[in-house]
């Protein structure tokens, strides 16, 4: 019996748009699966995405995404990163792929206060747990239908400030352990990819799933993931500098060049050119997609996933990278948490940001092994006060830097040699960091968000545009290993719509 080629969908056109790691994953699924038509449509002229490895003087850093979150064997990231032979000694160990981590990793930590003076851990410590506990309790309301509030922010203050109230004396003490609260709020804020706390949601917020094993990162840096799964491509499957304007889809378009077919979706580009295609895998980030989504789809989205799109959360996490001339840190120290002592009211975002935004920045933390990366820090600042400093000139942002180490050191000769910030929330084709479950938001609306169009029940082709991406993973979202999965989910569909209606065809026949 012949084999029907359109029906086994090797000539089934694809066009995947965004070359971010979902829109490689999906290539790599079809490709695998004998799919002969799949081609990437890429905004910028670089693969990878967020996914993106700078450097400074000559070391390596991570522009976008820096660990590994949960490497162990259901980790598809952690998976592909051993077998291309990526990471450490230590990463791939038994050992260390089973440490369930709650909350914070165990780091060795110390705290900065803004009165230049170093605190005890020992009076920290009560307010690190006290913290980490109610994180862990705000995880438990998922599918309980009890959430006391409809926010985490809202959650974590009222209980912290209750428990300080009833279980410290009001003194001294007190007043600066509530005052680690903000700072420890403002790093949630970086967790989640959120302005403030306030806006995330407490019912879901246990639907995000760590997975087991101790963060580990790329020593070599995160895009060589990325050129090793480009390499398995085939040459010239991508086309750069093309960003996309408009999906048509529901319409037809019928060519010459179609040898007589007929595809249901024509991608429009920015610069005139038009692709037709059976199937688009639409990859790009929620950020973008909430800025353009009433020029990028023609007919629009339905009125449910429009709604989802619109309500789920995209907010912005930078890092700012110090090279110093000397340390100021012990040299076990991993992290160094900021502590503004007049900030007892527990808040997560400053009233003014253009004169307050650096308070914002919860903690630095030491780019470790020193022999690597010599003496080098990583701030990092979230939401709109993030949003700000990347319209600041570089030199205002070391000046601001410099005076911050002053003051939480009480060192004014601390002097700061080199200076590299993420920009994320201005990256034209990124318009943000990373996505979160908002108030109000549940799993239905990231499910809302993954429906491929045309709707079921619909008499037109099915698989039209198809949506995948780090923010349509129900319980990785705002990961890598997120982003991989959902396309290959995407691949998946298509690869077993095509397997059932070449099976249809062959019982017909
Ligand atoms: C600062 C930061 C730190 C992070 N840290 C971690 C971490 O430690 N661990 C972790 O697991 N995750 C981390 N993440 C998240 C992780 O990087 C992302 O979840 C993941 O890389 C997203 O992959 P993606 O394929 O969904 O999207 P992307 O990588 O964003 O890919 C989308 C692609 O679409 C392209 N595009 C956009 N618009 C258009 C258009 N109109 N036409 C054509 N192409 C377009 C973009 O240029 C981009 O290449 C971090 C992210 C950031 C920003
Ligand atoms: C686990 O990871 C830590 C931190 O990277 C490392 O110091 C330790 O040696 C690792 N353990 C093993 C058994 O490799
Ligand atoms: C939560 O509920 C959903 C559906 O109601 C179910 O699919 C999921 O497995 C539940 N999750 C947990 C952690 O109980």
């Amino acid at each position: 019996m012949r084999k029907m080629d359109l029906h086994s969908g090797v000539d089934a056109r694809v066009l995947i748009i965004g070359c971010g790691i979902s829109g490689i994953g999906a290539a790599q699924k079809l490709i695998k699966q004998g799919f002969r038509n799949v081609r990437i449509i890429e905004a910028t002229s670089r693969s990878g995405g967020r996914i993106k490895t700078g450097s400074l003087d000559g070391k390596i850093i991570e522009i976008g995404a820096n660990w590994i979150h949960g490497p162990s064997q259901e980790n598809p990231v952690f998976n592909l990163a051993s077998h291309y032979h990526l990471l450490d000694e230590e990463c791939l160990s038994e050992e260390n792929q089973s440490v369930e981590i709650d909350g914070l990793p165990p780091l060795f930590s110390s705290w900065l206060s803004s009165s230049g003076k170093k605190l005890e851990a020992d009076l920290m410590a009560p307010a690190v747990e006290v913290f980490m506990t109610l994180l862990k309790k705000s995880q438990e309301f998922y599918n309980t239908s009890r959430a006391p509030m409809s926010s985490v922010g809202e959650f974590l203050k009222t209980e912290a400030l209750r428990i300080s109230n009833e279980e410290w004396k009001e003194d001294q003490a007190r007043k600066v352990r509530k005052a680690l609260f903000s700072t420890l709020l403002k790093l949630e804020c970086g967790v989640s990819g959120t302005h403030t706390m306030d806006d995330v949601d407490l019912a879901t917020f246990g639907m995000y799933k760590s997975l087991p094993g101790l963060d580990c990162t790329f020593p070599g840096g995160y895009e060589g993931l990325i050129k090793h799964m480009m390499n398995e491509l085939p040459k010239d499957i991508v086309l750069f500098n093309k960003p996309v304007k408009c999906i048509h889809w529901n319409s037809f378009h019928s060519r010459a060049s179609s040898k007589g077919r007929t595809c249901p979706v024509a991608v429009e580009c920015f610069n005139g050119e038009t692709f037709e295609a059976d199937h688009i895998i639409l990859t790009i980030p929620l950020g973008y997609m909430k800025k353009h989504h009433d020029t990028l789809l023609n007919p629009p989205l339905p009125q449910h996933k429009l709604h989802s799109m619109q309500k789920l959360g995209f907010g912005t996490n930078n890092k700012i990278f110090l090279e110093l001339e000397k340390p100021f840190w012990d040299e076990d120290c991993e992290v160094m948490f900021l502590v503004w002592e007049d900030e007892y009211d527990l808040q997560d975002c400053v009233s003014d940001v253009k004169t307050a935004w650096i308070r914002k920045m919860s903690c630095f933390t030491v780019l470790k092994p020193t022999e690597r990366y010599g003496h080098m820090l990583c701030g990092w600042i979230a939401g709109q006060e993030s949003e700000y400093m990347e319209t600041l000139p570089e030199e205002e942002v070391l000046h601001t830097m410099t005076k911050l180490l002053h003051q939480f050191t009480g060192n004014p000769t601390i002097a700061i040699k080199k200076l590299v910030r993420s920009r994320w929330f201005h990256d034209p084709y990124t318009c943000g960091s990373y996505s979160y479950v908002a108030r109000g938001c549940s799993g239905q609306d990231i499910e809302n968000l993954a429906e491929p169009l045309p709707l079921r029940g619909s008499k037109a082709e099915p698989l039209q545009v198809l949506f995948a991406g780090e923010a349509t993973h129900k319980s990785f979202f705002s990961t890598v290993h997120g982003a991989l999965l959902t396309g290959w989910r995407e691949a998946d569909r298509l690869i077993s719509h095509y397997n059932l209606s070449a099976r249809k065809i062959t019982a017909n026949l």
